[in-house]
């Protein structure tokens, strides 16, 4: 059990960050790992869901793991070691209590996932698909009363890219990350742009609906980025859900109803996925007397139609954290800051940068830096994408709470300028990111105990509230999984929710997918009673 922890958040420092910076990440995440192992661990909290009794026995997981055994060849397919269970039904990089899962199979292929889910189906067992393990929201919990857990982390082959057509073919465990250095490294000049976690998998990707600092330029996983994708449903059924041309209007759009559906309604294992023209990119930053400012001249910056690839609000502790535990030389003012990517030729830039400067000053910004070499570039951007785990270090054996808002930009700045008040007078250490170009913000919350964790949740809680009362989201981007069930309800009313659950029951009348997640109980299951 122990070693898998440290494994997995090894595996996600290396392939982010150029090799020289690895090691120092690879450090960070280790000394984190420990010290949540010897801190505040796992499982404090009762679970959230209970088990209705309709699902398989203790006696069909048993048969089922056989025929899982006889089913696959390898004997390395099947797992029920300890370690494996738990590290499936576990993150080290959210508060929700880890629960092992009774079983894990490492699939490699579309026929692989049938085979599982036919076994599944035959003594009714939950399913619950694995894919980076990078979701922040419970997504892949194991279910309490037992689950297979199929894991399509090994699926990440690239199938087929083609460089004339603008896309791309590939199993549903392929990485972005490694996607788009696969595109560099053959010399082809474009690339994917949904750029959430590093080591989030396609798969994972449409699942979660998953954006991040790229959507102010290039959308979300809703918009058209995946052209057709290959779904097992509950059944074991195979369905395509489009062809590879581009556009079509052949009815209405199946590829969404899995974009956000967190496994609970299909088992996807391959996609397409349209590629866009891979441009030149600098960084640069500034600081800002309050955030509120620096959302405000956001917004001016977005309307004068500056070309900007991503524009992120950091607060004062995040560039504390990274001060301290980042890539970056050169050290930053303990202030709220922009971070601002431009993209396009030399000449492009530099007059973006000199239009942005000007915009920005207006509001009260410092330190304009536009980083002078590729390398400072990138190491500036590599902070923060890394700013979970930079923070996480902030204070060493405390576990983060992750949550993620959206609310239409003009209401940015209260909503942030209320939240850090909260934060601040509940003395919770915590930073807070924004791509705050599409009204969307952050807070990681640190805690080392329940009574700190109850105070957090609290905070949570009050942030979601203040977002839906301006006309928000509970969630941006992280998705629903078990942390924002209890919302569901308020935020779409009870005729939406209930045609979600009608269109689940449809295509998964045993409820066998990834049960527990996204669709909260029944109306009584709401955040006023949390
Ligand atoms: C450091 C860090 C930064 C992050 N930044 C962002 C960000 O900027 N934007 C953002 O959107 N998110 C962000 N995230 C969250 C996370 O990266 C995304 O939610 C991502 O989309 C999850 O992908 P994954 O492959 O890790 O999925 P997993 O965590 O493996 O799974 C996510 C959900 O999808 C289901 N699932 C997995 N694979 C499949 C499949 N093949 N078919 C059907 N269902 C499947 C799982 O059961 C689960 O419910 C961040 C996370 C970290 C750790
Ligand atoms: C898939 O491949 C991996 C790595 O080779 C292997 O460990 C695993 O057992 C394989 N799974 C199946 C179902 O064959
Ligand atoms: C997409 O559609 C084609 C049929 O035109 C199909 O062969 C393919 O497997 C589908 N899936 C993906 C992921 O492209």
């Amino acid at each position: 059990m122990s070693r898998s922890f440290p494994r997995r958040c090894l595996a996600l420092a290396p392939r982010l960050i150029p090799a020289r910076a690895s090691a120092r990440y690879a450090a960070l995440a280790l000394s984190t790992a420990t010290g949540a192992l010897g801190g505040y661990y796992y499982a404090q909290s009762k679970p959230i869901i209970t088990p209705p009794q309709r699902y398989g026995s203790k006696s069909d997981f048993d048969n089922a793991i056989q025929e899982l055994r006889a089913a696959f060849s390898d004997p390395h397919a099947v797992s029920t070691e300890a370690g494996t269970l738990l590290a499936h039904g576990f993150s080290m990089n959210d508060y929700h209590p880890g629960v092992p899962h009774t079983v894990v199979v490492f699939a490699n292929s579309t026929e692989d996932v049938v085979q599982v889910v036919k076994i599944a189906n035959k003594y009714k067992l939950p399913v619950v698909p694995f894919s980076g393990g990078t979701s922040l929201e419970g997504n892949f919990r194991a279910f309490p009363g037992g689950s297979i857990c199929v894991s399509l982390a090994g699926m990440d082959n690239i199938l087929e890219i083609h460089e004339a057509d603008g896309d791309l073919v590939c199993q549903a465990g392929a990485r972005w990350m490694d996607i788009n250095a696969a595109l560099k490294e053959k010399g082809i000049p474009l690339f994917f742009p949904l750029d959430p976690g590093p080591d989030a998998t396609i798969g994972g990707m449409i699942s979660t609906g998953c954006s991040g600092t790229n959507a102010v330029r290039y959308g979300t996983a809703r918009a058209e980025w995946f052209l057709n994708v290959t779904v097992v449903l509950p059944s074991g059924e195979v369905i395509k859900t489009r062809r590879r041309a581009r556009k079509s209007s052949a009815g209405f759009d199946l590829t969404k109803l899995f974009i956000g559906a967190e496994g609970t309604l299909g088992i996807v294992t391959e996609a397409t996925l349209r590629l866009a023209p891979l441009l030149d990119t600098t960084v640069a930053i500034c600081q800002f007397p309050t955030a509120a400012r620096a959302v405000e001249a956001v917004r001016e910056v977005l309307t004068s139609g500056a070309v900007l690839q991503c524009v992120e609000l950091v607060d004062p502790d995040f560039i504390r954290a990274s001060n301290l535990h980042g890539v970056s030389t050169r050290k930053y003012p303990e202030q709220d800051s922009i971070f601002f990517k431009f993209q396009g030729s030399d000449a492009i830039m530099k007059e973006t940068s000199k239009q942005v400067r000007q915009i920005v000053q207006k509001y009260g910004a410092t330190g304009w830096h536009l980083a002078s070499n590729k390398q400072e570039a990138s190491d500036l951007w590599d902070d923060r994408k890394n700013g979970l785990y930079t923070s996480l270090a902030l204070i060493p054996g405390a576990r983060g709470w992750s949550t993620d808002v959206c609310v239409p930009m003009s209401r940015l700045p209260e909503i942030i300028a209320e939240t850090q008040l909260d934060i601040k007078e509940a003395g919770i250490t915590s930073t807070i990111v924004g791509h705050v170009g599409d009204g969307n913000f952050h807070t990681l919350l640190l805690f080392r105990d329940d009574k700190e964790l109850e105070v957090v949740r609290g905070l949570v809680h009050r942030m979601v509230e203040r977002a839906l009362a301006l006309d928000g989201t509970c969630t941006g981007e992280h998705g629903v999984g078990l942390g924002k069930r209890k919302y569901l309800y308020e935020e779409l009313g009870v005729g939406t929710v209930d045609l979600m659950k009608a269109i689940k029951k449809t295509i998964d009348p045993h409820n066998l997918f990834n049960p527990g997640k996204l669709y909260p109980d029944d109306i009584s299951d709401q955040g006023k009673k949390l």
